[in-house]
């Protein structure tokens, strides 16, 4: 089992199920053309989130951490007419990429970024009651993964389901900054002890690097 391996399947499932399309393709060359390393979902992952939310009926999504807006696509696509995705992007520049790639998918009536620090916006959305959500995906910075889960879970009901990306790879790579490797060791442990959720951590491998990602409903 190798890199190459992992890319090869990944390829094989990408081609199998379709999981690609210009209006993909083009978010993707977005994240090429400013010359960023692309920390999106893969496109299986993208899928994944895509069939949970249509599994959960959800009306209303939450995510942190919209990059340029690859994961946000595929979950926009599975909300009904009147559907709506938050989704909350620290950099601006990030989020003025996104806000182009949503719209050139012709989801901005069904999307609405809020830029800025996602531990300041989160109370900020409880204040004007935007929740509950039918199902919240925490992808922002890592250190504050527990701050968010437990603000996450503020804007939740019981059934909420709750998916946060990349909780396995920093708790065993060693070159993880330490804030990092903790902040998601704290937020397993949370989810893993608390009695709001029941919880595991799936691990993904795919074209990005071997990682994980946690799947929780709240009681
Ligand atoms: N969900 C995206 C990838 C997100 S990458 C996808 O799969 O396509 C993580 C993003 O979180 C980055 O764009 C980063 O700028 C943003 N971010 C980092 N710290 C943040 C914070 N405190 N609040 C909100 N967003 C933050
Ligand atoms: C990074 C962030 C992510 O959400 C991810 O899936 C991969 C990498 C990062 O900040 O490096
Ligand atoms: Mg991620």
């Amino acid at each position: 089992m190798n890199d190459e391996y992992f890319i090869k399947a990944e390829n094989y499932i990408s081609a199998l199920f379709h999981l690609t399309d210009p209006v993909l393709a083009a978010t993707l060359q977005s994240v090429q053309d400013a010359g960023i390393h692309d920390i999106g979902v893969s496109p299986s992952q993208g899928k994944l989130l895509q069939l949970l939310a249509r599994l959960c009926g959800a009306k209303k999504i939450l995510e942190m951490g919209t990059f340029f807006g690859y994961s946000g696509i595929w979950l926009a696509r599975a909300l009904p007419a009147d559907g709506q995705l938050i989704t909350l992007e620290y950099d601006p520049q990030n989020a003025a990429f996104a806000e182009k790639n949503f719209a050139n998918a012709g989801l901005q009536n069904k999307i609405q970024i809020r830029t800025g620090n996602a531990l300041e916006l989160l109370p900020k959305l409880e204040e004007e009651g935007a929740g509950p959500f039918d199902m919240i995906f925490i992808d922002a910075d890592k250190p504050p993964y527990a701050e968010y889960f437990r603000l996450a879970l503020r804007l939740s009901r019981p059934g909420t389901l709750i998916i946060a990306d990349n909780v396995v790879r920093h708790v065993f790579d060693p070159a993880t900054p330490e804030d990092k490797k903790n902040g998601v060791i704290r937020f397993n442990q949370l989810i893993a002890e608390s009695d709001a959720v029941s919880a595991v951590i799936l691990q993904t491998v795919g074209s990005k690097e071997p990682d994980g990602m946690a799947i929780a409903i709240v009681n």
